[in-house]
């Protein structure tokens, strides 16, 4: 990520809203705030932001009385998180060294990021630290790529026609999906009896080429991959024979998507 300037990060930023969020991310934000019980009033945390799908779900819970921060390490999802509202406080920071006092959150979320991070149970320990005492934690977290059919097509065409790390990159989101992994993971950190639930959900792109575009554009240059417009029409091309059986009579494609939801309260 860090080879790319804060103009060309936002770049990627605002394909990543564009693209990959309604496919895949905008869902889950109702429900992870239920899972929450986010309540009018409240001072909550939305770790590894992003461009701010979450946080602003949670702002409107919290209403005008509650309070709302987000944090994350890429500068160029801030900057569209910002100019979408700039009423949350937007903070630039690293979720396994948050820029919190200790106590501070009555509620700390963090969708779909958690796989991502270098250190997740240094992150763990961290929003544990900054939440307060009876304080809720919710995060969610991808199923398992093996659960993804779609996306296991999509890797081996990633291998076959260009190279085996484009393929990696792509199922580095989905590796966190086995749940007792994960249970332990929390117990490690120090999290007391996390509750593990799975959720439906449905990823749904409009049409092939925007089901590729959005990892081109939208996530592979935040792993340092890019690539052409060659590579990518002739990806186009195969995934469009190859992911026949995924879409619908209008064109889009569609899949089920699993997404575990964690959720502890500190004791
Ligand atoms: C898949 S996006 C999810 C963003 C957002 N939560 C959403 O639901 O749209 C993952 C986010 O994690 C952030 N991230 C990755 N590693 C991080 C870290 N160590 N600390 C903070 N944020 C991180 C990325 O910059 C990215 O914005």
């Amino acid at each position: 990520m860090s080879h790319l300037s804060v103009q060309e990060l936002e770049k990627v930023a605002e394909a990543y809203e564009q693209l990959l969020a309604p496919a895949l991310f905008e869902q889950w934000a109702d429900r992870l705030a239920d899972a929450a019980e986010i309540q009018p009033g409240q001072r909550v945390l939305d770790v590894a932001c992003g461009t701010g799908i979450l946080a602003r779900t949670l702002a409107s819970r919290v209403g005008e009385s509650g309070a709302v921060s987000g944090v994350d390490i890429n500068p160029g999802m801030l900057a569209v998180a910002k100019r979408n509202s700039p009423g949350i406080e937007w903070q630039e920071g690293s979720a396994e060294a948050l820029p919190y006092d200790d106590d501070q959150f009555d509620a700390v979320l963090c969708q779909l990021g958690l796989m991502l991070f270098s250190a997740p149970e240094t992150a763990l320990r961290e929003m544990k630290r900054v939440l307060k005492p009876g304080g809720h934690l919710a995060l969610a977290v991808f199923g398992s790529f093996d659960q993804l059919p779609a996306y296991a097509t999509m890797a081996s065409i990633y291998e076959r026609l260009i190279d085996p790390g484009v393929g990696n990159a792509l199922q580095l989101p989905f590796s966190m999906g086995n749940k007792d992994r994960l249970a332990s993971l929390f117990e490690e950190a120090g999290i007391q009896a996390p509750v593990i639930i799975t959720h439906e959900g449905t990823a749904h792109f409009d049409s092939v080429r925007n089901m590729v575009l959005a990892d081109i554009k939208g996530w592979f240059p935040f792993a340092g991959i890019e690539l052409g417009e060659s590579a990518t029409e002739a990806v186009v091309k195969e995934a469009s024979k190859e992911l026949a059986s995924f879409q619908t009579s209008q064109g889009a494609v569609e899949f089920k998507l699993p997404v575990h939801f964690i959720t502890a309260t500190k004791a």
